[in-house]
Parts: C-alpha cells; structure tokens; sequence
C-alpha cells in the first residue's frame, strides 16, 4: 500500500489537456469538485445530473474559469438517457477518454424496517440500489463502447473508468457511529485528487488498482493482491470495535433504566455521565486522542 501525498495527486494532470470526461452527478459535491479540477488542467467535461440547476452551475462555474464543459439532464437509472449522454459527448467532442461514474444517493427508505399495507408487507425501497449500482453498471457498461469510439491509435492512450465506492458506516448501527462523530472526514477535493490520480497515472501496474480514502490521513493506493487482505481487514477490524462499543452501550443503557426506577433520576445522570466518560476512554485510540 503507497501514501500519496496531496500535494502528488495532480503530478499526471496534464495529461488532461483536451480530454473527453463524462461525468454523472457533477451538479454537486465530489462530481462538481472533480468537474472543476478536470476542467482546469484542459479536460472537456460532459455532465449528467437530475438537478439542472446545479449542473447548470457547475457548467457555467467552468466556463468562467475558461474551461470547457456542457450538460445534460441525466436520469442515471434509465438507459437510454444515459445513451443520449454518451451521444451528446461524442456528437460534441468526437470522443469519450474518461468516464466517472460518480451519482449516487444516500440511503433512501429503511431497509430493516418491515412495514404493511391490508395486512401485507410492502415492497422495500430499492432506489438506492437503482442509483448507485444500476446506474453506475450502466454507465460503465456504456464506457465499455464509447472509450472505444473514434479512438486514435497513434494517440497517447489515456482511457480510464473510475469507480466510487464507499465504506459507508450505514451498515454499523447508530449508537456505535456516534463513536465516528468527530473524526474529521475525507476532504472532498483530496477525493477529486484521487479519481484524478486514478485516471491519469500513466504507470500500467496502476490498472485496477484500489485508492483507499481513509476518514484521516493521505490517499493510499492499494495493489489489487492487498486489496482483500489490507483493506477489508481494516474494516473488519474497525467494524467490530463500533460494534463492540455499541453492544457495551446497550447494555449500560438498559442497566442505566433499571437504576433509574430503583434510585431516581440526579443518581442515573450522574451514572450517563460516568458510561460517556468510560466508553470516550475505552475508544479513546477511535476517536483519535493522542497516547
Ligand atoms: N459523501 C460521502 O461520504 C461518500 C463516501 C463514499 C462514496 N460516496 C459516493 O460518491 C458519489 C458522490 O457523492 P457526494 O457526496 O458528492 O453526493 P452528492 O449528493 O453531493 O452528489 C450526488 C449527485 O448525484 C446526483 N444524482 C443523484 N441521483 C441521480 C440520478 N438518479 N441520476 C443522475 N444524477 C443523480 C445528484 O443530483 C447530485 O448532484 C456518490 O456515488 C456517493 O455514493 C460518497
């Protein structure tokens, strides 16, 4: 696994001059901060996003900045909207030489919460799983042809697909992130940085790859072989200390109920301001304090 400084994720950048990127969801957050680095360094960027508005801002922002950049109103869920992206960068530019994939939604609906209707247990709320990997799965499968189209073999061949993926810590319950709460998040630009990074890094052995954006601390490029092993036990490991913290809050939560009907309620406040102090001190390494 190699750190990658910030101050190194630009060092292929230039070989963004005049490139064709298509871009889902740039009209925000980490698409529209990666639009705009891209547009920079020369990159022509081509949009896709549901919010016009934002897309429109993003095109305009890049435009004044004397960058290049056009949009399109882009449900990513449906194909051929998705077609008519891919069309309107090759019908504009001639080309498709980088494709983020990068729309995305947070969790929509509750998936662990069963609800009824006459009786019956409704549909569950699939749209995440609409935007994030079907749309994602579509515009990637489109970049299979359209990196292909117009392609100049006497070219210097920068081709790339960058996929975002996240370990969102959705899937811990909510007591053990509050353990996160305070532990400062990836800045988005160094997540611009990355795909950058990613795409441009003209270095074969950097194909298929991992860049692993950790909460705190540099961009870490993880060859494929570690990836398994560096990344997924560091989850693991991460994943059962939130969990473990969370179990023990259950547990001093329900001791805390019963004390407060036997004893009243100053004793029990004075007992929450004891298990906070506690479970701060057990999770002390977590929550980052020095040793
Ligand atoms: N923010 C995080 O902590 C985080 C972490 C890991 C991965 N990600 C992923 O990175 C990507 C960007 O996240 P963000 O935080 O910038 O989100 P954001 O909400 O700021 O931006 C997402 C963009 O996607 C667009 N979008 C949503 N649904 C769409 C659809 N059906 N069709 C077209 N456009 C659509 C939105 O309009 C918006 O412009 C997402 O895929 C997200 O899952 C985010």
């Amino acid at each position: 696994m190699t750190a990658i400084p910030d101050d190194k994720l630009y060092d292929y950048a230039s070989r963004l001059k005049n490139r064709v990127v298509v871009i889902t969801g740039a009209a925000n957050g980490i698409g529209r901060e990666t639009a705009l680095q891209l547009a920079l360094y020369g990159a022509k960027v081509v949009i896709g996003d549901l919010d016009v508005l934002g897309a429109q801002k993003t095109v305009n922002d890049i435009e004044s900045a004397g960058g290049t950049a056009v949009f399109l109103k882009c449900n990513v869920t449906v194909w051929e909207e998705q077609v008519a992206l891919f069309e309107l960068a090759t019908s504009q530019f001639g080309a498709v030489d980088i494709v983020v994939p990068n729309a995305g939604v947070a969790e929509l609906g509750t998936f662990d919460t069963v609800t009824f209707k006459d009786g019956k247990p409704v549909k569950p709320d699939t749209r995440t799983l609409e935007v994030n990997l079907t749309g994602a799965v579509y515009t990637t499968h489109l970049a299979l042809h359209y990196l292909g189209v117009d392609r100049d073999p006497e070219a210097d061949t920068l081709k790339a697909v960058v996929l975002i993926g996240s370990m969102d810590t959705n899937i811990i319950p909510i007591a053990a992130r509050l353990f996160l709460a305070g532990i400062p998040l990836t800045p988005v630009p160094r997540i611009a940085g990355a795909i950058i990074y990613a795409a441009t890094n003209p270095d074969p052995e950097t194909n298929g790859v991992a860049f692993l954006l950790t909460d705190d601390g540099p961009v870490f490029m993880v060859p494929r072989e570690e990836f398994k092993m560096g990344v997924y036990k560091m989850i693991d490991e991460r994943a059962n200390a939130l969990l473990k913290g969370a179990s023990g809050l259950g547990y001093y939560f329900r001791l805390l109920g019963d004390l407060r009907r036997i004893l009243g309620k100053p004793i029990v406040m004075t007992g929450i301001a004891l298990v906070v102090a506690k479970m701060y001190w057990d999770h002390r390494e977590l929550l980052g304090e020095p040793e």
